[in-house]
Parts: C-alpha cells; structure tokens; sequence
C-alpha cells in the first residue's frame, strides 16, 4: 500500500466562502463630510461649519467648505462606484442645503440631491438615504438644538419634505446615524459640535433624537407603505478585562449600557435601562431630573415604532475594567469617539485596556470577532423577534496611507485596509452561518474625507482623495472589495 503524501506538501486550501444572493455590497459617506460647496445655492451654516470656526475644535483649523467637492463631482464619484461595482451607496442629506436655517424649503437644495438619486439609478446603484448624519442647521441650534422638543417636529417636517421630492425614487430611509455621537459627544463630551459639556443637554438630545426618529417614521409610513425604515446606530462588545472580577464586569455593563441598550432597549423594548438611570442618577441627578421632565407620555410609544431595518455601525470592540490598566496605550488622548472620552458622568472609574491586537490610525483596535458576536447578540436579543433584518451600514478603517506614483498613476498599497475589510466580511459570513440575517455590508467610506474633530488628517476611503487637485485614486482595498463584490465570494 502506498501512502499518499501529496496533501502534506500541498500548500494551505483556500476556501472560498459564498455571499447569500440577498446580500448588497455598499460604501457610506455623509454631506458635510464630502460635499463641501457649504455656502452655495441657498445653503446655510450647520452646527459643524460653526463648530469648525472653533479655534482648537478641529485638527488644523480644518472645515468642510471644500471638502471632496462632491457637490460638483458627484457625477465622477457615481461612475467610480459603478465601476468597483457597488449596488447600493449610502449617503445623507444636508438639513442646512434643503431647509437653510431650518426654515423654509430650497428647491436648488432639493434639486442636487435629486440629481444625486438619478445619476446613482443610472448606475443602477440603490440610493440609501439616511436624513441626519449630525448636520442641524446652526439656527436650529441657537434655539436649543436637540435639547429641545421643537426640533424633533422640525426634523419629522424635514423628513417628509425629503419624501416629496425623492420618494418617487428613493425606498430605502435612515433617520439618524449613530445618535450616541450627536447627542452624547457633542452636548455632553463636547468633543462634536455644538461642543457643549451638559450630562443634562446629552439626555435631553439623545431623547429628543428618538423622538425625532419615531415621528419621521410613523409619518413617513403613513405616506407610503413601500418604504424600507430604519435608523443606524454606533454599537459597540464591551469585554471585561476579568469576568470573574466584579468591578471589571460592572464597567462592562455600564459600557454596553451607554453605547447599546441606550438607544436599542427604547426603539425595541419601547422603555431606557433601568441600569443605567440608576448609574447616571448616583452621580448626576440634576441630569436624570431634567430628562424624566422632558420624557411625556406617549413618548416610548413613538419611539419604539417598528422599523424594517436596523444599520449596525461597528469599528472596534472594547476590553474594559475596573481598576487601571498597566500602562495606556498609545494614542489614548485622541479627540474623537470612545474610548479616551467621558461622555457620561457614569465613565469615571471605568478603564480601557489593550489586548495586543493590531490598531488603526485612530488608534482603534481591529476586532473583526467582535463584529460577529454584536450582529449575534443584537439579532437574538432584539432584532428577529420584531422582523428587523439587519446591514452593517458602516465598518472601515483610517491608516497612514502612502501614495505612489507609478507608470502615471497614483497606487495606495493599503494591505493593512484591505485584511481589515476581508476580516470584517468573514467575521459577517459567520454570522450568517450562525442564523443572523445580515443583509448587507458599507464600507466606510467611500471616498476619504472630514473627519469630523480629526478633519482631513485620518483618511477612511477605499477611494484615495488629492485635496489639492481632487483627484481621485482606487486604493488597493478599493480593487480588491471591486473583485469581492464580482465574484461574490471571499476565499480564506
Ligand atoms: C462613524 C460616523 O458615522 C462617520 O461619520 C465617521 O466618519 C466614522 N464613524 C469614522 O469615525
């Protein structure tokens, strides 16, 4: 008998692992992000052009006035997505262009992002709207912004001015992308604008955001059965550093309670945790006293409105504790997003931990278990039970990308984006094999571009921008998701 060998010699097999046919390929920007144009055809300032005018709010003074110039480029921008392939494209729309000052309409406003939705359906690419990605009109926020009732109604009004003009070509609507960040970084962080640092103001906001969500989704259902709604949220797997240390487990409920069951127990349990009012209360009671004043009756009800589907938002997982780690990691003080900020009162005496993975540019860990378990978690404690079918509507990475020019052509070799964007769509066909339905993934972003308190310096893009000519260059991870996307597979 011989004994074949061959499979000893054999180099690794590479799997290939197969898409559900339901599934869509995307990519995600936001307006004051990549459209830059922030004074043309009628628009006015929003909270983010005043934020910027902030000395030492953004990285080198940066603004959104140019931008990607989007404003005038979309049609370039759309071609370049239809040759990567992507079926479907996320984008918002700017309050401030549509309704400047929060008054009344601007058809030339209306106008760009109707043009927008017809040069994606030309493409064939399904537009994916999403209404608030944290631009309010500056006017809006001289009267209270989302500390106030008013521009919940303001923002359902904006939402159905947005039905009229698009919703003969436009199904798929997000109200709010991730809420946690304009409500709790910006009015209590004070870390996005308005900038504020108010535990009461980030209640208020975050309740007033939902509100807002609830009644644009109740009328634009009204309007139209059709409509695929939904809301995007910022979700987040907080590890203890030790599960069998109580404190380490304590600062890991109080994580998930803040970035998670805050805003999924309302939208699908129709009430806040408990757990966390008692947390917040223990060290900020003026705060809690001021929120259950703005909470009416009737409020949960609207709130908990059933959606069609819910966008996931994952970056980075957290490992959190109790007591202090041994050392910070490196780059713990940057000015955006968790994990170096305190935008509850609740934060202190938690601490973040490093676990050794691999970090971006932001400083974030790259998780991509994480992103199976959270699509786990969210599908079987929330999601199948009220037929919300799940999408990643944003998942990507910042590095420090190095251009280079070869036989005229500008490459990115961005290998560390690229294994982020494999890991990250494994770690989502895992949860399909677990039963989660998942129906879609966003990179973020399309394109690089403002990042927010970090302006121009992280870029996201799987598409590389010059700001000084705006030219636009396929990084490598934008040519190999263009081969995923075909083939519909990824081979492991
Ligand atoms: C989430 C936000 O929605 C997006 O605007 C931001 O650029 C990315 N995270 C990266 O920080």
């Amino acid at each position: 008998m011989t004994i074949d060998t061959s499979a000893a010699q054999a180099p690794a097999t590479r799997l290939a692992r197969t898409f559900p046919e339901n599934f869509l390929f995307g990519a995600a920007t936001a307006a004051f992000q990549i459209e830059g144009a922030s004074h043309e055809d009628g628009r006015r300032d929003s909270i983010w052009d005043a934020f910027c005018r902030v000395p030492g709010a953004v990285i080198n003074g940066d603004d959104g006035q140019v931008a990607c110039d989007h404003y005038h480029r979309y049609p370039a921008d759309v071609a370049l997505m239809k040759s990567m392939g992507l079926q479907t494209y996320r984008f918002s729309t700017s309050w401030s262009r549509v309704r400047p000052d929060g008054g009344p309409l601007n058809q030339k406003g209306l106008d760009f992002y109707s043009r927008l939705v017809d040069e994606l359906l030309d493409a064939d690419i399904l537009p994916w709207l999403t209404l608030y990605h944290w631009d309010l009109p500056q006017a809006l926020q001289e009267r209270g912004g989302w500390t106030v009732r008013e521009t919940s109604d303001l923002f359902t009004e904006y939402a159905l001015d947005m039905h009229d003009a698009l919703g003969d070509r436009v199904n798929v609507w997000t109200t709010l992308n991730e809420p946690w960040c304009s409500s709790f970084l910006s009015y209590t962080a004070g870390i996005h604008a308005p900038g504020h640092y108010s535990a009461a103001e980030g209640m208020l906001a975050a309740h007033h955001l939902m509100l807002g969500h609830g009644q644009a989704v109740r009328e634009l259902r009204a309007r139209d059965t059709d409509l695929t709604l939904g809301l995007t949220l910022n979700l987040t797997v907080a590890d203890p550093v030790d599960a069998s240390v109580a404190a380490d487990v304590d600062a890991a409920r109080r994580i998930d309670g803040q970035f998670n069951r805050w805003f999924l127990d309302p939208i699908f349990r129709g009430s806040y945790p408990a757990d966390i009012v008692a947390d917040i209360r223990a060290v900020a009671p003026h705060a809690v006293e001021a929120w259950e004043g703005a909470v009416q009756p009737g409020d949960m009800e609207v709130i908990s409105t059933p959606i069609d589907s819910l966008g996931v938002n994952y970056y980075h997982g957290e490992l959190v504790g109790g007591s202090e780690p041994a050392f910070t990691p490196e780059g713990g003080d940057a000015p955006t997003d968790r994990p170096s900020d305190s935008p509850f009162p609740s934060h202190d005496g938690i601490f973040w931990h490093d676990r050794g993975l691999p970090r971006t540019a932001m400083h974030w860990e790259v998780q991509p278990d994480g992103l199976t378990t959270l699509l786990e978690r969210v599908w079987t404690e929330y999601a199948q039970a009220a037929d919300v079918t799940l999408f990643v509507t944003e998942n990507g990475a910042a590095y420090d990308d190095v251009p280079v020019l070869e036989d005229g052509v500008t490459r990115v070799h961005d290998h560390e984006r690229t294994a982020f964007l494999e890991g990250h769509l494994g770690a989502i066909l895992d949860a399909v094999d677990a039963g989660v339905d998942v129906r879609g993934y966003f990179y973020w972003s399309m394109l690089d571009n403002f990042e927010w308190a970090w302006g121009y310096e992280k870029r996201f893009g799987i598409v590389r921008v010059d700001y000084d000519s705006q030219e636009r260059s396929l990084k490598d991870s934008g040519l190999r998701y263009g081969e995923i996307i075909e083939a519909r597979e990824l081979v492991v």
